[in-house]
């Protein structure tokens, strides 16, 4: 049997949903495979197979998607330490590095991942990469929309020597700029080859006036679910 990438990523996120126990304060990932994850918990909550759990969602669309389902919600004010998160990304490196928020909600999924004990990571093996940025996929950076020009430019520039190009997110027929959760913007940086030291870019980014978050989650991760053809592999840190 072929699966498709969809049932990849189900599969990958009702492995992840076996590490859910009752009580839990629980992080609530955004984007395809994470919404499989919160149907999953949605499902065994109405089941009553699991009890007294309270979400915390990375974004509005994982909110409202809690919400229809019936999912008790409270946030990191209320809740500053989170049992465990599930959560999707773009890209995995051999180290559990990754790249988030091609969805435009990285920001607050890194201010409630960061506040997990647990990470749980689920992708299919598409998003297996080398080296960060080898997917050819965006790694995006969420900017202040003041002269965000300006700022794409010194981004574009802190990576000269791995080929990077800046492109402002859009969304829409018109073009308008996409706007996060967070109403800021989105420059995508796109590298033709590998940028090297993660840890020196995050802090290189980080340091430009203008950038509120980029989206690689450096040695965040505690465990990656991986969903193939062949199976499903589970990597703990
Ligand atoms: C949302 O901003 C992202 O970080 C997603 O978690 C990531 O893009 C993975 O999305 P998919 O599961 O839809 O591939």
């Amino acid at each position: 049997v072929i699966l498709t990438q969809d049932e990849l990523k189900k599969i990958a996120a009702y492995k992840a949903v076996e590490y859910v126990e009752s009580g839990m304060v629980l992080g609530l990932g955004t984007g395809s495979t994470a919404k499989h994850a919160v149907d999953r918990i949605g499902e065994l909550l109405s089941q009553g197979k699991l009890k007294n759990i309270i979400g915390i969602p990375t974004s509005k669309k994982t909110h409202e998607q809690a919400v229809s389902l019936g999912i008790p919600l409270s946030d990191l004010d209320s809740h500053p330490v989170v049992d465990l998160a599930i959560d999707g990304a773009d890209e995995v490196d051999p180290h559990m590095n990754l790249v988030k928020g091609r969805g435009g909600s990285l920001l607050r999924e890194k201010m409630v991942e960061g506040a997990c004990k647990k990470f749980v990571v689920i992708v299919d093996e598409t998003k297996l990469v080398k080296y960060v940025g080898a997917s050819g996929l965006a790694m995006p950076v969420e900017i202040i929309p003041f002269c965000w020009k300006f700022t794409a430019i010194r981004l574009q520039k802190l990576f000269e020597y791995a080929g990077c190009s800046a492109k402002l997110r859009t969304s829409g027929e018109n073009g308008d700029p996409f706007v996060t959760d967070n109403g800021n913007y989105i420059v995508d940086l796109y590298f033709k080859q590998d940028m090297g030291d993660l840890r020196a870019a995050s802090d290189a980014i980080l340091q430009l006036a203008g950038v509120v978050e980029h989206g690689m989650f450096l040695d965040m991760a505690t465990t990656v679910i991986v969903a193939g053809e062949l199976g499903v592999k589970v990597t703990d840190k």
